[in-house]
């Protein structure tokens, strides 16, 4: 039997995914597709629907629907409950069930470029406020992380999500972010700033201390900005394709019962693509 799987948004088009879950099937030799489905908001019950009715075994979902579907869901995760959000769902016994990998995803690839990093993690500076900064705090307060400094261009949306986490993150002004650059041993940005057709990312590094991580997840280009400062400074950069990579891994699994590999191979195939 040919199981289907999807990536469902609005628009669809420019997504990676089916390049990697294509990838993985033909690896592993299944018998299953993964096809991008363009489905606005306001259809997301009738897609639903379809899901249930067995036409597909699972799939991803992607902007502007991850809050849009979790009402929907059977059974949410710990970590999709969390996120307020979900990005992968599956069939289980009848019952349609929803987590969100993104956390996941983000980890599993700093683990992988820079290991022991949260040993050696004093203070981390997060920028953003949005469903991308959640994940990544998500992920970083899991690790035992206990200092996260926020900074966002809207202050009330920073004030909000660190009440999320209360004594763990902080809220900070946008006008300070230079300094904190120097007291912080990770810098994450999960703005959509210095992505191909968005602004560049303005941040002073002048006090980043050698050693810093930086990882940005923007992945188009592969190598923004910030991350060649980051370079230039003997900082370490952590680019944004490895978690789009990552975060896929528990979905196959699911649909497939494979667990899939993010090889050098995988990524190559995606580089050529960006
Ligand atoms: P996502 O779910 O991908 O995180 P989002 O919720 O739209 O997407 O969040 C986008 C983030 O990028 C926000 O932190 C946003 O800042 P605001 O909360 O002030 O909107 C940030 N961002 C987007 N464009 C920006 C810009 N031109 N300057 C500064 N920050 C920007």
């Amino acid at each position: 039997m040919t199981r289907r799987c999807f990536i469902i948004g609005h628009p669809v088009a420019h997504s990676r995914s089916p390049l990697i879950h294509g990838h993985w099937l033909a690896e592993h030799g299944l018998a299953g597709s993964y096809e991008r489905v363009d489905v606005p908001p306001a259809e997301m019950p009738s897609f639903i629907a379809r899901l249930r009715a067995g036409e597909f075994v699972g799939g991803n979902v992607t902007v502007p629907s991850k809050e849009v579907v979790l009402p929907l869901l059977d059974e949410a995760s710990a970590t999709a409950r969390a996120m307020g959000a979900a990005n992968t769902l599956w069939m289980e016994n009848g019952r349609l069930h929803g987590d969100n990998t993104d956390a996941y995803g983000f980890l599993a690839h700093l683990d992988a470029c820079v290991p022991g990093w949260a040993q050696r993690s004093v203070a981390a500076l997060v920028l953003g406020a949005g469903g991308a900064a959640r994940a990544v705090i998500h992920g970083l307060v899991a690790r035992g992380l206990r200092r996260i400094l926020l900074v966002n261009r809207s202050p009330e949306r920073a004030l909000e999500l660190a009440e999320a986490f209360p004594k763990v993150v902080e809220a900070r002004a946008w006008q300070e972010v230079a300094a904190l650059v120097g007291e912080s041993s990770l810098i994450v940005n999960t703005t959509s700033l210095g992505m191909h057709g968005q602004p560049q990312l303005e941040l002073d590094l002048s006090a980043l201390r050698p050693g810093t991580i930086v990882d940005d997840i923007v992945y188009v280009p592969l190598e923004t900005s910030l991350l060649a400062e980051a370079r230039r400074r003997g900082g370490i950069p952590v680019d944004g394709l490895g978690m789009l990579l990552h975060q896929a891994v528990p979905g196959f699994e699911r649909w497939f019962g494979v667990r899939p590999q993010v090889t050098a191979a995988l990524r190559a195939k995606l580089e050529a693509d960006i």
